[in-house]
Formats: C-alpha cells, structure tokens, sequence
C-alpha cells in the first residue's frame, strides 16, 4: 500500500476555480510514460505475470506512486469530479468502498485545498488507514448493524454519496455483474435515505447486464442519469459509473 501523502498543493490559478483544482488534475502534467520489463517472471503464472507487468507500465499507478495517492482509482474519482463538479469546498460525502482510501483521499484534499470544512464519512469492509478529514467504519455495507454504525456518525442529511464497491470478480461474468448491481442498489437505499434534496450519487456498476432496473428506479429519483466511464478506469474493464445529478427527494 502506498502511505505517503499528496504532495501537489494548489497554484495560484486554482483560486476561485470550481471542480478539480489544477494542481490535482490527472492531466495536469502529463504522465511519465515509462516501459518496465518483468525481470522475476519464473515461478509466477502467466496470470500473474501479466498482471504485475500492466501495473508496471500504468501510467496512472506510476503517477499515483509519485503523487503518494493510495489508489490508481483516485484518478477516477478526479476525473469524475472534473467532469461534474461534486465536490466543494464544505460538501459532506459518504464513500462506499473505501480501502485503500484513493477517493476519501482525494475528496478530503480538494476540501482542504478550498479551505472548507466539509467531511468524508468512509466504510469498507477492509481496513484502511487514517487520513485527515475522513471518518472510517469498517464493516461489510450489506450488513445492517454497519450501515447503522455509518448513520449514526452523519451530521445529518449529505450532499454526496459516492460507491466504488465492488464485488470480488469470480470469473463468472453474470455473477459479478449481479452482485456488483447489488452492492449498487444498497448504495442508492442507503443514499435516498440519507441525501439532501437536490444531492448527488455516483456509483461503480458494471455495464449491460442487470444494471437496467437499478438505472430505471435512479431516473426515478435524480433529475439527471448517466453513465460515465473516467479514462483511468480501464477500457477491457467492464465498470463504469452512474452518476445521478440532483436528488428529489420526497418527504
Ligand atoms: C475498487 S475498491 C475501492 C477503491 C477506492 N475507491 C480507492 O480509491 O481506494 C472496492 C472496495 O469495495 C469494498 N467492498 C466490496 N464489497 C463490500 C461490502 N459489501 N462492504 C464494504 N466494502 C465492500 C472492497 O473491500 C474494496 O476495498
């Protein structure tokens, strides 16, 4: 796991700026493109070797290693936020699926950046290890007690609920796409529990499949639905997001 802690600070240019300060876009300046070849492949399965050999060629883990992010996803929750605009200066977010901590990392800093005082309420069923401006439960989401633990913290209603969770992949398409569209759909009755009117949900879901009843009852509840799939996240990767503008919420 990577500890070290972002180490871009906001430039004078970023001030008054909505979204993503420059400082912390994930273009902001350019990749390092550096080709690393394998050099201890024996004794590992081809699997693995090709897994290690992608993570050593990524651009965004190089770059999240030198920005000391805690997840190549954080540059998805920065390319989401540049494109939408969730995040200022006193927002008070729920993140779902936490660990290792990219996105809480990521939403606390931009706050901090804007000198706000908003706050990221985390939960994962793993560990994770403290940041700044973030509150961490751990426990597994679709367990009841856990998610009453998460209430019991919130100031009161939230501006965002954001869900990265997913569901550890089987190999089996149709099972991991219905378990990560359950993991979604808890997030979203968790999220129409505890949002604001007019806030916002963004949720991982994995893309054909089952997801359509759970798109058709958000259309229900948000005045905007779409998908978006952040260029971090990878193209053979069936995941994308769900991201529901303004929530209406009913009394
Ligand atoms: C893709 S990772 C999240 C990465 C994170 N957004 C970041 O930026 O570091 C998905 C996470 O979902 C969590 N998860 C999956 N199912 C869960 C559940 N039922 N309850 C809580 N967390 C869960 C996993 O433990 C894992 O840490």
């Amino acid at each position: 796991m990577i500890t070290r802690h972002i180490t871009k600070r906001p430039s004078k240019d970023d001030k008054g700026k909505k979204g993503t300060p420059d400082s912390l876009n994930p273009s902001h300046s350019g990749f390092r493109k550096k080709s690393i070849q394998l050099k201890t492949a024996r004794g590992r399965k081809k699997s693995s070797q090709r897994w290690l050999q992608r993570q050593l060629n990524d651009p965004y883990v190089q770059e999240a290693q030198t920005r000391g992010y805690r997840s190549r996803a954080a540059f998805k929750l920065l390319e989401i936020n540049d494109r939408f605009d969730l995040i200022h200066p006193n927002t008070i977010i729920v993140d779902l699926g936490a660990a290792p901590g990219g996105w809480s990392q990521i939403a606390a800093q931009i706050m901090k950046d804007k000198k706000g005082k908003g706050h990221v309420f985390a939960l994962d069923m793993l560990e994770m290890d403290a940041l700044e401006g973030v509150t961490f439960v751990q426990g597994d989401f679709l367990e009841k007690e856990n998610k009453e633990k998460l209430r019991a913290l919130l100031p009161g209603p939230v501006d965002l609920v954001i869900s990265d969770m997913a569901a550890l992949t089987t190999g089996h398409s149709g099972t991991d796409h219905v378990r990560t569209t359950i993991l979604g759909e808890t997030a979203f009755a968790f999220a129409k529990e505890e949002l604001k009117s007019g806030g916002h949900f963004v949720a991982k879901v994995f893309a054909g499949g089952t997801h359509k009843e759970l798109l058709d009852l958000l259309k229900l509840h948000f005045e905007t639905v779409k998908h978006f799939k952040p260029p971090a996240s990878r193209k053979e990767s069936p995941e994308t997001y769900v991201i529901c503008l303004g929530y209406r919420k009913k009394n």
